[in-house]
């Protein structure tokens, strides 16, 4: 069920649950049984809330940390703690959350409630589709009334948060969904519908138009499975853009490795590997809503990686779109493949930058752990753009180089390039291969998500499974970039 969220001077008297925001280092609102909650250990941490009963109704305390260390951040894990703990205490209709959390200090008031919208929307995420009725979610929380201004910018804050946060639900779900529910033709197909209701243009193209448009690389990846692929472009064009994005999003609906076929245990998250495409399709969702004034243009190649009969044998040579001709030798490295295509194709409209996501590699795992988005870019100026982005957005991205030293880690002597690096510096050479397919003087920036894409453990802000890492940096990124 869709959440609402209001805003008011004061708390509405059918509102179940007040929630106050308490930093730690300050005095406890007035609002709050002080004594009570630190005869129960409320310690006010961020993330952390408390639910108690007093005489004027049910207040749930929401811990905010130290005052010095709070950011825009801050707010969405408190908006998200907050929602939880009203949903845990089966509150569906009504609650409140006070305005110690919206205008806060250093940070604009339309940023607070943006992300305060963010939070609250996110921390109500679930996913149940494939739960027996028994097991369903049962409590929603379906009204929020933000206490305090009722001020424009407060408004169009939460606005914009509810259309980011339903982006980056979006983006969860398509990565939740099973690789034999996802396939390629149905996920091309709920993007399309998405399109519809977005205000985007949408061209999907089946089988017959990738081979015509001689995308090599995903037809190469495709040749081991029974399923076709698609290829699908999203336009934004609001009025009067004065600038063109392209975004370019990794969608391998299952990897089983193909003929270089992965161990079980590496196979089990698989499903995520379209975590880039559900990112980059997420944002385009929110684009309109989110009043974003520059054009941006998407390209999304949609395949699984399987091991059939005909599948691509290691020491094939594809041809990539751009005409550039690529050694197979590990069918494992496939992300590469298909972008190769997508970063053609996207270079062809002369974009004035392009923003490429992926589940690329184990080795920017390796490099950064669960949490931290790899950052490689041709451009230093671009590079500081996203990365600024990301960090308003509350998402963690980290630069590495592209060194040209590597390069000769990838030469092949039957084809351009190989698409396998040496044993080290995995996500590096991955990098230094995406960008033979960019286009000359075009300001590009990858991002290797393989980490943030997916969690198998759950914190304030998302649960067990795609975390739809990226869509807030690409809205963020969009709304500022002009
Ligand atoms: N989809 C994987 C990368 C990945 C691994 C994403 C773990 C999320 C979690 C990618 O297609 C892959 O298999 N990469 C290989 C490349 C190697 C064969 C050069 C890898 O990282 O092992
Ligand atoms: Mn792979
Ligand atoms: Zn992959």
């Amino acid at each position: 069920m869709a959440l609402t969220i209001t805003t008011a001077r004061s708390a509405p008297a059918a509102s179940k649950i007040l929630g106050v925001g308490v930093f730690s280092d300050k005095d406890r609102p007035s609002d709050l049984p002080s004594a009570l909650l630190d005869s129960r250990g409320f310690d006010a941490k961020l993330g952390k809330t408390m639910i108690v009963e007093t005489d004027s109704g049910i207040v749930a305390a929401v811990g905010l940390g130290e005052s010095s260390e709070l950011t825009a951040q801050s707010l969405r894990i408190a908006g998200a703690s907050f929602a939880r703990a009203a949903r845990r205490h089966k509150v569906a209709a009504t609650s409140v959350l006070a305005d110690a959390l919206a205008g806060t200090e250093g940070i604009d008031q339309a940023t607070a409630a943006q992300c305060l919208a963010e939070g609250l929307e996110l921390g109500g995420y679930t996913f149940d589709t494939h739960k027996s009725k028994a097991n369903k979610t049962r409590y929603d929380l379906s009204k929020v009334t933000v206490v305090g201004s009722t001020a424009a910018a407060v408004k169009g804050g939460i606005e914009i948060g509810q259309a980011v946060a339903a982006g980056q639900m979006l983006a969860r779900t398509y990565v939740n969904e099973p690789g034999g529910t996802l396939t390629p033709p149905e996920f091309a197909k709920r993007v399309q519908a998405m399109a519809k209701t977005a205000g985007l243009t949408c061209k999907v193209m089946d089988l017959a138009a990738i081979k015509k448009a001689k995308l090599g690389g995903l037809l190469g990846v495709n040749q081991g499975s029974t399923i076709h692929p698609r290829f699908v472009e999203l336009t934004y064009s609001p009025p009067k853009a004065k600038a063109t994005l392209a975004f370019v999003g990794k969608g391998i609906t299952f990897d089983a490795g193909g003929l270089s076929i992965k161990t079980g245990t590496g196979m089990m998250t698989m499903k995520c590997d379209m975590g880039g495409a559900a990112a980059v399709a997420g944002a385009m969702s929110a684009l309109k809503a989110a009043k974003v004034p520059v054009r941006v243009r998407a390209y999304i190649p949609m395949t699984d990686n399987m091991l059939g009969g005909n599948a691509t044998r290691p020491g094939d040579v594809l041809k990539i779109r751009n005409g550039k001709t690529i050694e197979v030798l590990n069918t494992d490295a496939e992300g590469r493949l298909v972008l190769a295509d997508a970063l053609s194709l996207a270079s062809e409209a002369k974009p004035d930058a392009i923003v490429d996501l992926a589940t690329l590699t184990g080795a920017c795992m390796v490099a950064l752990g669960p949490k931290i988005a790899g950052l490689m870019s041709n451009d230093d100026d671009f590079a500081a753009k996203v990365a600024a982005a990301a960090e308003g957005a509350g998402e963690k991205v980290w630069r590495l180089p592209l060194p040209v030293e590597y390069k000769s880690m990838v030469e092949s002597p039957v084809a351009d390039m190989k698409n396998i690096g040496g044993p080290h510096g995995g996500a590096l050479t991955a990098g230094l291969i995406l960008q033979e397919f960019v286009g000359e003087g075009i300001p590009w920036v990858h991002l290797d998500i393989a980490g943030p894409a997916f969690t198998e453990s759950a914190d304030v802000e998302t649960r067990k499974g795609g975390t739809g890492f990226g869509v807030r940096t690409l809205v963020e990124l969009a709304r500022t970039y002009a």
